[in-house]
């Protein structure tokens, strides 16, 4: 079996793991010919001085040592070749300019072991096309693992133009307003580099698709167009992104990290539009519901809170609530966002002294009210509180009609509700929460059905319930 794939000349489908294996040492056995050939080469050009004249009865060694270690490099690369990784172009000429640095340094090791005279310089020419052929196969070599672009990828563009390389892609502006985003060159073309160029580029172009620019992606794959202009459901590229994950044709394959359902939901819309190459994503009237996909995907939809400077506290403030018992924290160092604490406190809030935190609306981010024996009274005061991130209201006298009042909290993340009274509300209100991450209700009044009715609507909130 393993023979007849050795025999078997070109890429097999199938080859055995074993293979693979050794091939993977290929990369590590490269070195030794390298090493061998390089320093046989030095020689030969010292012994021309009186003093390393010694050297030459042992320079045979030096050619036999780099022939053999290169007939393993040429065998272990074979096996790794099997695994049709590989640019085919690529991989021949580093095949066979391996095979002929073999021929070349059987020939140098004989001759030099039998101390044969070639006429005309001709050992010399010999060593030099060896040098030559020593850098010429490795960097086909490093071509193959690193792809052809990864020497002058980080050179300057007058190194690059010498090479026939494009001048450096000017990365594009990160978008901070959806009106001005593209809709290929900012939305669509960076989900297909995060998530399938790595295996659809110039060098590894699996099923022979180039993903890198729009013109490849429209010149489709090794079955033709992938992507059919106002026809999604037609278009190969939009059936693999939508297949079950474990189907075999599904995108991106190997187990690799699949596409949001936001990112698939606009690929569709974007060729059900016609799939234009550049242009506004505005002008193609995107509805609200791709407006919000888009403005996920770009980022746009986070809370921008820690952009904004806010002035500092005025410190009558911070000593009234001081006084009532509030620990207050500030959590940045150069900007004025403030935690407040009244879980510790052995004091009770009024809801008088309570009103004073509302002059901290701008400044305050988390809220700690734990066991604080508080009302749905305070939750009136509490929604207005728009900058919170965290809340915490656990272990207090709270019910549906109090959480109501929260539903205006767009930048909330975390929310504790631990036994209090809420229940039915929570559908109504936690879906407003457009942020919320972390949802504690363990000790509340909901139910199971309650909780898989929340996790339905936003399968990225965690919800601790137990
Ligand atoms: C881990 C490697 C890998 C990744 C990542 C990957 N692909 Fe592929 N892709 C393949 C292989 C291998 C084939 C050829 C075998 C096949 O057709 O299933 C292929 C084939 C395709 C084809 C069919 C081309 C044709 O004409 O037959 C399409 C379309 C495609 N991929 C789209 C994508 C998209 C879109 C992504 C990103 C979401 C992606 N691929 C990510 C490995 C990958």
């Amino acid at each position: 079996m393993e023979l007849s794939i050795l025999l078997n000349t070109g890429v097999t489908d199938n080859p055995s793991d074993i293979l693979i294996f050794f091939g993977r040492i290929h990369p590590l056995v490269v070195h030794f010919p390298i090493g061998f050939l390089i320093l046989a080469a030095l020689v030969e050009i010292t012994t021309k001085w009186a003093k390393f004249q010694p050297l030459k009865n042992y320079i045979h060694y030096l050619w036999g040592l780099g022939s053999i270690s290169s007939l393993f490099a040429i065998l272990f690369g074979y096996f790794l070749s099997l695994s049709g990784d590989y640019n085919e172009n690529t991989v021949f000429l580093h095949k066979w300019s391996g095979v002929a640095l073999f021929l070349f340094s059987s020939i140098c090791y004989y001759i030099s072991k039998r101390q044969i005279k070639l006429p005309f310089y001709g050992k010399s020419i010999l060593i030099l096309i060896i040098v030559f052929t020593v850098f010429y196969t490795g960097h086909l070599g490093g071509n193959l693992t690193h792809g052809s672009t990864y020497l002058f990828e980080y050179a300057p563009n007058s190194i690059r133009s010498l090479v026939g390389m494009p001048k450096k892609e000017i990365p594009r502006k990160k978008v901070t307003v959806l009106d001005s985003a593209d809709v290929y060159l900012d939305l669509i073309s960076p989900i297909m580099n995060n998530r399938c160029v790595s295996c659809h580029n110039q060098d590894k172009k699996k099923g022979d698709l180039d993903l890198t620019s729009y013109a490849n992606l429209m010149k489709g794959g090794e079955n033709g167009d992938v992507v059919i202009p106002n026809d999604a459901e037609a278009s190969d590229f939009y059936r693999r992104i939508t297949l079950p994950e474990s189907h075999d044709d599904f995108m991106p394959s190997e187990g690799k990290k699949p596409l949001t359902k936001n990112e698939v939901l606009l690929i569709g819309w974007w060729i059900n539009n016609n799939a234009p190459s550049n242009g506004y994503f505005s002008q193609l009237n995107p509805d609200k519901e791709i407006i919000s996909k888009a403005k996920n995907i770009l980022g746009l939809d986070k809370n921008n809170l820690f952009n904004k400077k806010v002035s500092p506290p005025k410190k009558e403030i911070i000593d009234s609530l001081s006084s009532q018992g509030f620990i207050l924290n500030k959590l940045m160092k150069d900007n004025y966002y403030l935690e407040a604490n009244f879980s510790l406190s052995e004091k009770s809030i009024t809801p008088k002294g309570f009103e004073t935190i509302l002059q901290l609306k701008g400044q305050l981010i988390w809220l700690n009210l734990n066991h604080s024996n508080i009302t749905d009274e305070y939750l009136m005061k509490i929604g207005q509180l728009e900058n919170l991130i965290k809340l915490n209201v656990s272990r207090n006298n709270i019910s549906d009609k109090g959480l109501m009042h929260l539903s205006g909290l767009q930048n909330l993340e975390s929310l504790n509700l631990y036994e209090t009274n809420v229940s039915d509300s929570l559908l109504t209100v936690i879906p407003k929460l457009i942020n919320l991450k972390r949802l504690y209700l363990s000790g509340s009044k909901a139910n199971d059905s309650i909780i898989n009715e929340l996790k339905k609507k936003n399968e990225k909130l965690r919800i601790i319930f137990d």
